[in-house]
């Protein structure tokens, strides 16, 4: 394959995003980051596309882990495109640091807007505003895809300056602790054991054992078992409760249950 492209997706969105820019791109694979989690990933492809989602103006830690360990030539093209939902702060900024400590770096970058899953602050949008905005990610993905076949250099895009700046305090305050947020998550009476939330979750980190699901403290904050609860009986403290849940509608759970090694 000339591309390989890693992704990370908890609701979908970066998923679309990823599967669109392959069939774009051509002669492209694409590979769930939780799939290869915690290990050394050499490989030697002509480019290497990395698409995930906006955590905390931030890089979610599993991708932040995986860029650690990838091993591959100085000279590949390595792009990536973040997905987010109101401001992505530093987020690319942040994945190219990553690798420039390992000697590598991004030779482009790309923001994509798409619906926020971000429930504690919001629901759902409505299904005409997702509409609008899975639009404007097809336009912007055969622009991107254009580029990289040009094998254009381009600066990774960032938000405004002031949502750089407290974006990336935010991130520092907050990357140290994410693992332990899951404390916040609880199932409700409507939990009817069915093991789905376990399925989706990225990391292993849900077991039902024939009871409510129970967290186990190595969470990404991806919200997929929440998000995924086909009861919606998942809650994030008293926050979520009422709150129409965000799932993207071009893709389908099933692409959620083979993602890990768990
Ligand atoms: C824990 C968490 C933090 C988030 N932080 C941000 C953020 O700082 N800025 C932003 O624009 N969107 C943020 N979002 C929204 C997601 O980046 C956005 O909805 C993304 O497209 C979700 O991708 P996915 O469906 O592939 O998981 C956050 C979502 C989650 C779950
Ligand atoms: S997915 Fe929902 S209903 Fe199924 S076990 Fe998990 S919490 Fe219960
Ligand atoms: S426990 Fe839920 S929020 Fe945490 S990583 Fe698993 S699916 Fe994502």
């Amino acid at each position: 394959m000339e591309n390989i492209i890693f992704y990370f997706s908890g609701t979908g969105n970066s998923l679309q995003v990823a599967r669109d820019l392959a069939r774009e791109l051509g002669n492209s694979e694409i590979v769930s980051i939780a799939k290869v989690a915690g290990r050394e990933v050499k490989i030697s492809p002509k480019r290497i596309g990395l698409v995930f989602p906006v955590y905390m103006f931030g890089i979610p830690l599993i991708v932040r882990d995986f860029l650690k360990r990838l091993d591959v030539s100085h000279d590949v093209y390595i792009f990536a495109v973040a997905t987010f939902a109101g401001a992505a702060g530093e987020a690319l900024g942040q994945a190219n640091n990553e690798l420039k400590a390992r000697g590598l770096k991004l030779s482009s970058g790309f923001l994509i807007k798409m619906p926020g899953n971000y429930i504690p602050l919001y629901e759902a949008i409505s299904s005409e505003r997702q509409a609008k905005l899975f639009k404007k990610e097809s336009q912007k993905v055969r622009k991107i895809a254009k580029l990289i076949h040009s094998g254009v250099k381009k600066k990774p895009e960032k938000s405004f300056f002031i949502f750089n700046i407290i974006g990336s305090a935010i991130y520092k305050n907050m990357s140290p602790r994410i693992f332990g947020l899951d404390k916040g998550f609880w199932a409700d009476d409507s939990c009817n054991y069915c093991g789905i939330c376990q399925k989706v979750c990225p990391v292993g980190n849900v077991k039902v054992f024939g009871k409510k699901p129970i967290w186990l403290h190595k969470c990404e904050q991806c919200f997929a078992c929440l998000q995924w609860c086909p009861k919606g009986a998942i809650q994030y403290q008293k926050k979520t409760l009422f709150k129409r849940r965000y799932r993207n509608p071009n893709v389908s759970i099933e692409d959620f249950f083979d993602t890990s090694e768990n």
